[in-house]
């Protein structure tokens, strides 16, 4: 139950927006070393957005269109895109080689760094203090409280739009905290 979830364990607006502007390397922290990758991909921070949703944006900065996305990313793939609010977030790819539905959140729920994919381990494994979730992004090992969150992925014009993800968190059967 989210509900049941202390508020401090939750990451609060500022610690996210601080991990935005690391991301964006607008400021720099002596430990931000292994974000600087990041920084790069997602410069420049992306505008796109379509009826309340955000098009999704690739290494390049480039609108993610679905077709082609899929010519070069296979079944279980996931791979960052810029989503919404400029946060990495993963595209999946399904085994029947179609895009999921849902995004997942890159940014770990302990202390926000971005949470890369272990295809090796079919987890996404957080480096900084070894938090772990499942291939949904579902939390299996701690410090992290809670699950990566989701957004929706639709495809709009033959472009992937990423929706906010205000229902229920299908990978547990709770509100999302996110929401
Ligand atoms: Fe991911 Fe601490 S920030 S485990």
């Amino acid at each position: 139950q989210a509900t049941s979830i202390p508020a401090n364990r939750v990451p609060d607006m500022g610690k996210r927006k601080l991990m935005n502007l690391l991301l964006l390397g607008v400021v720099s922290l002596p430990s931000a070393g292994m974000l600087i990758p990041y920084a790069t991909f997602f410069a420049p921070p992306g505008t796109g957005s379509a009826g309340g949703g955000t098009v999704a944006k690739d290494a390049l900065g480039n609108d993610v269109i679905a077709d082609e996305w899929l010519k070069t990313h296979g079944p279980g793939d996931r791979t960052l895109t810029q989503g919404l609010k400029g946060d990495p977030t993963y595209l999946v790819v399904e085994d029947d080689k179609t895009l999921a539905t849902y995004g997942i959140n890159a940014v770990c729920t302990h202390l926000g760094c971005v949470v890369p994919w272990n295809t090796a381990e079919n987890k996404f494994i957080c480096p900084c203090h070894g938090s772990q979730y499942n291939n949904q992004g579902r939390v299996v090992r701690g410090p992290a409280p809670l699950s990566l969150a989701l957004a929706h992925a639709d495809i709009d014009d033959g472009k992937v739009v990423f929706i906010p993800w205000v229902e229920t968190d299908f990978r547990t059967g709770e509100d999302p905290w996110w929401a």
